[in-house]
């Protein structure tokens, strides 16, 4: 059952951020486009991108810096796949020294694409730690590493990050293949 979501108390000062799951979408919803999840040779655009949103290159990203959130989009017929929460990318560009070998497989051009929603209770993840280049989670602080397939290193997530195989079409970063892993949460 695919679950939509919504996140409340997000960095409160006792860390109770907290997501709640909506009623599941009725099964016609399943079909929209914006609604499916990441294809090979979808691009990528950034989720703070204008109307008319313009595909990621790796040049885009700044190296060994904080994560960019992006979403598939459909190269044919341009749909951005935002009609998801659980289609949210994080990107980041690393020096691929340190990657380990299923990571390396997965990058494009030092480019790692991971799901931005954590699989504890399903905020975004945006917090960056560039002196030890690891992701944080701001709600319950669990921390992933991206260089070894997003592993948890601490904190209460239960698994890692579901990554997202990049590959490069024409000079942008595109998905080489679906998600590793199903991205959201599990519910209780
Ligand atoms: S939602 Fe709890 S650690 Fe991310």
């Amino acid at each position: 059952m695919d679950y939509e979501f919504q996140c409340i108390g997000r960095r409160a000062a006792i860390g109770l951020g907290l997501c709640f799951a909506l009623a599941p979408r009725p099964a016609s919803a399943q079909t929209d486009a914006a609604r499916e999840r990441p294809k090979e040779g979808d691009l990528l655009v950034a989720a703070t991108a204008a109307a008319a949103p313009e595909p990621l290159s790796p040049d885009d990203l700044p190296l060994d810096g904080k994560q960019t959130l992006a979403w598939p989009i459909d190269p044919e017929s341009k749909t951005v796949r935002n009609g998801s929460r659980l289609n949210k990318v994080l990107l980041l560009r690393l020096d691929p020294e340190g990657f380990d070998p299923e990571t390396k497989e997965r990058a494009a051009d030092g480019v790692v694409g991971y799901s931005a929603i954590c699989p504890h209770t399903g905020c975004d993840v945006t917090n960056w730690h560039p002196d030890r280049r690891l992701l944080e989670c701001p709600c319950h602080y669990s921390i992933y590493d991206p260089k070894e397939a997003a592993k948890v290193l601490s904190g209460p997530a239960p698994r890692r990050l579901p990554a997202l195989p990049l590959k490069i079409a024409d000079g942008k970063l595109a998905v080489a293949k679906p998600f590793i892993g199903r991205p959201g949460f599990q519910q209780m």
